[in-house]
């Protein structure tokens, strides 16, 4: 009897050593210990032993009973542990993988300016036209006293279509444009956009480039309204400290014509390279618009006058934020668009 219940015992731990899962151990118990088991069924037949086998019997199948439900135990809570070591092996996140970058794209720097010069407009009251890239002799020359064999056309005799239509080669045809749809009316607008113009690309210099217009046509409109306007515009933009100055020049659709400077931001004025050493920057030509021009979009020059100017973005942005070369904004290289 001691030796039978003694192997019993040798077996069920054999068998719990070696099982994996929690069923497996359940599966032992039910055959060793469970109610049709072996050790149930020594301890049922105790009533037919005598008095002096009895207690011994039932120590011996006890002790058993107990060490196999010790074991069991045992590796009951070993099985579970591995268990749930698995599992968490299987659904590991390695936090040290490098993450998936979303890149976030933002607006090209010169739409950046863009936006900035618009606010800095709309903020004295401009509204924004725009006006188509092809466009009409007419409106690109024509209107803007350019009449066909002006000499002033050779710098700007670009890209054409036809005989009558070309790439415009800068946004004042847009003037011409506003001025006819406002039919006499006042005007206060900017018209930023693209233009098209024979130049050799170099660092400073490119066939497409973008401009900002402005047009402003009112009675008594002045040339201090235009100095004024260009002052609160270039302090806003480059800082307070900057200053503007007027030069003489000639643009065919405005008399007089200017040439404006503002002060050297780098040396502010005692001449650096940025500035040649003359302490100012050349950034737009405007002046008054001219009484024929007027007069051809059908106002009354002696009755209303007006103001007109045209920048270049690329210039106002290489400037404001130290770019060298005027190619870095058409090239798309992200190493120069994400520093902005
Ligand atoms: N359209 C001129 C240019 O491209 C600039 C300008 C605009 C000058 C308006 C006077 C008035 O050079």
């Amino acid at each position: 009897m001691r030796e039978q219940l003694e192997t019993l015992q040798q077996e069920a731990i054999g068998l719990v050593e070696q099982a994996t899962t929690q069923k497996e151990l359940n599966d032992v118990r039910i055959k060793y210990l469970g109610k049709k088991g072996p050790i149930t069924e020594v301890l049922r037949g105790m009533g037919k032993l005598s008095a002096e086998e009895r207690p011994v019997v039932g120590e011996i199948a006890n002790s058993v009973r107990g060490a196999i439900q010790e074991r069991l135990e045992a590796r009951l809570e070993q099985v579970k542990e591995e268990e749930m070591a698995a599992k968490l092996a299987s659904e590991t996140i390695d936090v040290t993988l490098p993450g998936r970058i979303k890149r976030v794209g933002r607006p090209h720097l010169l739409q950046q300016v863009t936006d900035e010069m618009e606010d800095i407009f709309v903020g004295l009251g401009y509204t924004i036209a725009e006006g188509p890239e092809v466009e009409q002799d007419l409106f690109n020359f024509e209107m803007l006293n350019l009449p066909k064999d002006h000499p002033a056309r050779d710098m700007q005799d670009s890209f054409y279509i036809t005989d009558e239509i070309l790439m415009r080669t800068h946004t004042s045809p847009v003037q011409a444009r506003t001025m006819l749809a406002a039919k006499g009316a006042p005007i206060r607008v900017i018209c930023p956009g693209k233009v098209y113009r024979r130049d050799e690309d170099d660092a400073t210099h490119s066939h497409q480039f973008m401009q900002v217009e402005g047009l402003v046509v009112g009675e008594e409109i002045s040339m201090a309204d235009l100095k004024g306007t260009l002052e609160a515009f270039v302090k806003r933009m480059f800082g307070e400290a900057r200053e503007i100055r007027l030069r003489p020049s000639f643009f065919p659709f405005t008399e007089p014509s200017v040439e404006v400077d503002v002060s050297c931001f780098k040396c502010g004025g005692k001449g650096c390279n940025i500035c040649k050493q003359t302490g100012w920057i050349e950034i737009l030509g405007g002046g008054m618009v001219h009484p024929h021009v007027l007069e051809m979009a059908g106002y009354d020059s002696t009755v209303m006058s007006g103001f007109a100017f045209g920048m270049g973005i690329e210039r106002i942005a290489m400037l404001k934020h130290g770019v060298d070369d005027i190619r870095h904004f058409y090239t798309n290289d992200v190493r120069f668009s994400e520093q902005f």
